[in-house]
């Protein structure tokens, strides 16, 4: 969502700030802005749009002793360069970033007006500079503490105030926030990428921690104000991963990345010699896992539909029913917690709220979640009763690509495990192993072929509406495809199962709305065929995704694109990538910004 950068230290304020927030703007990207203080007062410069525009509104180098800068995603308040961040109080004293939502907003603001405060926004934010205002008797910690009472909802904030200047002081409950530990300056960000390139230490603030910076050191606090010590972490992502490295879009760095992403996250976790796995992070030995009798999933986005094919697979191969449900949806049913069932919470981000929320009502209601999270130290991964990381090292676009086919990773190894404890003997054991090996090197077959979706985009992005179909293991890839296309190029794209056509969207075929199908050879192959016929009989176009060799549905889609051979359970990796790199296309072809799409946000921080 929104991204919060902090800085104190001897380097150009405006620069680290700028710098950092350009690295932060696939969080948030309709607006931005920074404070910085020189010691007598605060220079801030806000702009609508992205952070090139605020840079170039920013006249010159400011120097000076601490700084705060902020990228929106707009919630409460239109996208305008008054609403965008950092906000401030009516003497000018007081400035603050926000990241979150303060739900009381409303109710805080027509008290502050009785008392004569006059509001500059709309937003909910800067309610909060108000508050401190009217708090502040001399030490800031102390004023933000009396103010985090009153506020109901969540927030990540970083504030300064006029008369202690050099300080920042931030706090987090909702939101994150990570510290970086410089030799003599101090950083502040939503996420490390901010801070990569200037320090490896991170302290990653839990819900409640307080932490008063300046150039010379940190302290953390409590909510009582009493001093706590966190530990530093070591972050261990490299800048050239946040880099585009020679790539037009990281959306396609990343797809790209994928031979090797898919490779690290079954690295070390795949046994020949006893034909199963190992997920060290579980912390369940094979006795624990035995006793699990039902595996539930909860996610957002693509990360749900990685977890739908999570389920099916363990259901099918490991035969322990299991289930993938929306993690928004989770949170307010009232969920059923039995025991012996495993929950899994999968995030990219490991910070999206909705995901995050369920998990905890799940925990308060006596259930064992374990993460499976691609950012280290995020607060999923934090609060999770043990996990996975995907080790797909940092994902920047918008659109998740490579975290998807890592996530698919980690759960054929848990199903290997799972199974192979209860009926899978060895043979079966390494043949999965065998199956799962190969698919880098499948990927890369199929990366050598881009140039074939290319021109498959060239004749269909001018298309308004698609239909993406598939079945089994490759329903929720169909599901993946439509949403790539409609967050990279903004066509309407629906995702079925084929089956399911006949009882209702068969009636949206015509001439202009094709059909990708996704056709592997498994069990199923058949059945999708007569729906492509189905489709073929009502004048739809069909595209298909099939099987090297296939000339049966070569010969009924108008164009087809072929993977190869491979494992029947191995295809939804096979199938996912040219809808990822179609999606790509359609989005270049017609103009758009493929990384950062309108309205998104890759890490979803509010309700
Ligand atoms: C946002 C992003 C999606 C992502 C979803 C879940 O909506 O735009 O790309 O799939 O959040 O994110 P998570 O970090 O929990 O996987």
């Amino acid at each position: 969502m929104c991204g919060i950068v902090g800085y104190c230290g001897p380097r150009v304020i405006s620069d680290i700030l700028i710098e950092g927030l350009r690295r932060l703007e696939y969080r948030g990207y309709d607006s931005a802005g920074i404070s910085i203080t020189d010691g007598d007062e605060f220079t801030t410069v806000k702009k609508k749009g992205k952070i090139k525009d605020l840079a170039s509104a920013v006249p010159q180098e400011i120097d000076g002793l601490a700084g705060i800068g902020h990228t929106r995603w707009a919630t409460h308040g239109e996208v305008t360069d008054t609403n965008a961040h950092p906000h401030t109080d009516n003497s000018g004293k007081v400035v603050i970033v926000h990241n979150g939502i303060i739900e009381n907003y409303e109710a805080l603001k027509s008290r502050l007006k009785q008392n004569g405060h006059r509001f500059m926004t709309q937003t909910d934010s800067e309610v909060i500079a108000h508050l401190i205002a009217e708090l502040y008797a001399g030490d800031l910690e102390k004023a933000l503490l009396e103010v985090l009472p009153l506020l109901k909802g969540t927030y990540g904030l970083a504030v300064m105030h006029q008369d202690e200047p050099g300080k920042i002081v931030g706090v987090r409950n909702g939101s994150p926030l990570v510290l970086g530990v410089g030799e003599d300056e101090m950083f502040l960000a939503s996420d490390v990428t901010a801070i990569l390139q200037y320090t490896r230490d991170a302290i990653y603030l839990n819900d409640g921690d307080l932490v008063s910076v300046t150039k010379d050191g940190y302290k953390t606090f409590d909510v009582h104000h009493n001093e706590v010590s966190k530990n530093i972490e070591q972050i261990n992502w490299e800048i050239n991963q946040i880099e585009k490295d020679g790539f037009p879009h990281f959306m396609e760095k990343e797809i790209f990345e994928q031979v090797e992403s898919i490779k690290r996250a079954f690295t070390g976790r795949l046994n020949r010699d006893s034909a199963t796995g190992h997920l060290g992070g579980l912390d369940m030995e094979p006795r624990d896992l035995l006793t699990v009798q039902r595996v539930k999933i909860i996610a957002a986005g693509t990360s749900y539909y990685a977890s739908i094919i999570g389920a099916y697979l363990i259901e099918r191969i490991a035969r322990i029913p299991a289930q993938a449900e929306l993690s928004s949806e989770v949170r307010y049913k009232n969920p059923i917690v039995e025991p012996n069932t495993l929950y899994f919470a999968v995030s990219q981000s490991g910070e999206t709220a909705d995901t995050l929320y369920a998990m905890r009502e799940l925990q308060r209601k006596g259930a064992r979640v374990l993460g499976l999270c691609n950012v280290v130290g995020s607060t999923i991964a934090r609060e999770s009763d043990g996990g996975v990381y995907l080790h797909s090292g940092p994902e920047i676009a918008v659109a998740s690509t490579k975290a998807f086919t890592s996530q698919l990773t980690i759960f054929y190894v848990f199903t290997l495990i799972l199974a192979r404890i209860r009926h899978m003997g060895v043979e079966d054991g390494l043949d999965f192993i065998n199956a799962l090996e190969k698919v880098p090197s499948q990927i890369g077959e199929l990366l050598k072929k881009t140039e074939e979706l290319k021109t498959l985009a060239k004749k269909y992005y001018t298309y308004e509406n698609f239909l993406f179909l598939g079945r089994g293991l490759n329903y929720a890839v169909a599901l993946e495809g439509a949403l790539k296309l409609k967050e990279v190029s903004y066509i309407h794209a629906e995702g079925y199962s084929a089956a399911e056509i006949k009882h209702g969207p068969i009636a949206l075929i015509n001439e202009s709305t094709p059909s990708l199908f996704i056709v592997p050879d498994d069990a199923l192959r058949e059945k999708v065929i007569s729906n492509m016929k189905e489709v073929k009989a009502r004048k739809g176009r069909l595209i298909a995704f099939a099987v090297e060799g296939d000339d049966e549905v070569a010969n009924i889609a108008d164009d087809v694109f072929f993977v190869p051979k491979s494992h029947e359970l191995m295809y939804p990796f096979l199938m996912v990538l040219p809808a990822q790199v179609f999606a790509y296309y359609c989005a270049i072809e017609l103009g758009r910004n493929v990384d950062q799409p309108r309205n998104l946000a890759k890490s979803v921080t509010v309700e």
